[in-house]
């Protein structure tokens, strides 16, 4: 697999005790939650404020029912870990940006009841047996980027024979989408939390994957914000490494220039070949439904784009990195 600054490695933290879940002191000694390269703000998860609390304390008249936090207690105590890598990763361009949203009641709910059955948090420490996680072992595919999750809870839902492992930094989202595979009853669907990087680098194992999908990931259009772009020739390697080959990988954008720079370098790869008999873009599939981003591009009057790429077997002398 080849490194560049996008995906470096990193020392392998020890391996942490089984109920290694922070402890509010340990969790104030931590970096920055997502700590940014270029200066942008601590992960807002740890600032944003507390949803409407129980409801079954009395309400005095005028008095807020706002919780506030001990320093270090954790936002959501069987929830998602503000950081779940720690600092052991912190030195990479990232591909997300820090957002500030509110998380609602029923989100924060979710969060709460759902996150030990289908939540899952994205530590680095350990490469995971996906059939242990589905309990089945039916066909994985990684969602990178689900946003509030609608889109892939309908596959789920149209596909219950495969398996979303459905990943994002975005808090709200994991709690949306929690609620609508609770609701819908997916039991194919889990939530992961945190840098999809780091899973793919650190936790997902060679060829364990059946495709990937990237649906809008940020564009980032200015010049000095390209190199935050997820799909590039080292997270293709590293992807590569983690798809067994005939696994398709998806990707969308409303983003003309992105899109075009994902052809390039798809196209550019020798373990992936486009499915695209005229070696282009592809028209959305049925089975993408669309998308709240895409909603708002189409809106904006962008032009959407899909790829999709078919792994090729591993060439001799390129195998799968190891993950180590
Ligand atoms: C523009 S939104 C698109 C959401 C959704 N796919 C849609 O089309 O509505 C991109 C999402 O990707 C997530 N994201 C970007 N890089 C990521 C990474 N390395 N790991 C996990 N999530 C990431 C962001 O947090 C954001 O929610």
């Amino acid at each position: 697999m080849s490194e560049s600054s996008n995906i470096p490695e990193t020392p392998r933290p020890a391996a942490p005790a089984p109920d290694a879940r922070p402890q509010p002191a340990e969790q104030g000694t931590r970096a920055p939650a997502h700590a940014d390269t270029d200066g942008a703000p601590a992960h807002p998860d740890t600032r944003a404020p507390e949803p409407t609390p129980d409801s079954s304390h009395p309400h005095t008249p005028g008095v807020s029912l706002r919780h506030i936090r001990a320093k270090g207690e954790p936002r959501f105590p069987d929830g998602p870990m503000p950081d779940p890598a720690g600092s052991h990763f912190e030195r990479r361009i990232r591909s997300f940006q820090p957002r500030r949203s509110r998380v609602t009641a029923g989100q924060a709910d979710a969060l709460q009841r759902l996150w030990p059955k289908w939540g899952l948090d994205i530590d680095g420490q350990q490469v995971l047996d996906l059939a242990e996680l589905f309990g089945n072992a039916n066909r994985v595919v990684l969602e990178i980027g689900f946003g509030m999750g609608e889109a892939t809870a309908q596959m789920a839902a149209a596909d219950p024979g495969t398996n979303i492992l459905a990943v994002d930094v975005h808090t709200p989202g994991q709690g949306n989408l929690l609620n609508l595979a609770d609701q819908s009853g997916l039991p194919n669907v889990r939530v992961g939390n945190g840098d999809a990087i780091i899973l793919l680098r650190e936790m997902i194992a060679p060829d364990a994957l059946d495709g990937l999908r990237v649906y809008f990931p940020d564009p980032w259009p200015k010049k000095r914000h390209h190199k935050r772009r997820l799909i590039q020739p080292e997270f293709l390697d590293l992807a590569a490494g983690r798809i067994r080959p005939g696994g398709i990988v998806h990707c969308a954008t409303d983003w003309e220039p992105y899109a075009e720079q994902m052809l390039d370098v798809l196209s550019a790869h020798p373990e992936f070949e486009n499915t695209a008999s005229d070696g282009g873009f592809a028209s959305r599939p049925e089975f993408r439904p669309p998308t709240r981003f895409e909603g708002q591009g189409l809106e904006k009057g962008h032009v959407v784009n899909d790829l999709l790429f078919r792994r090729v077997q591993h060439r001799e002398g390129n195998q799968p990195p190891t993950g180590a």
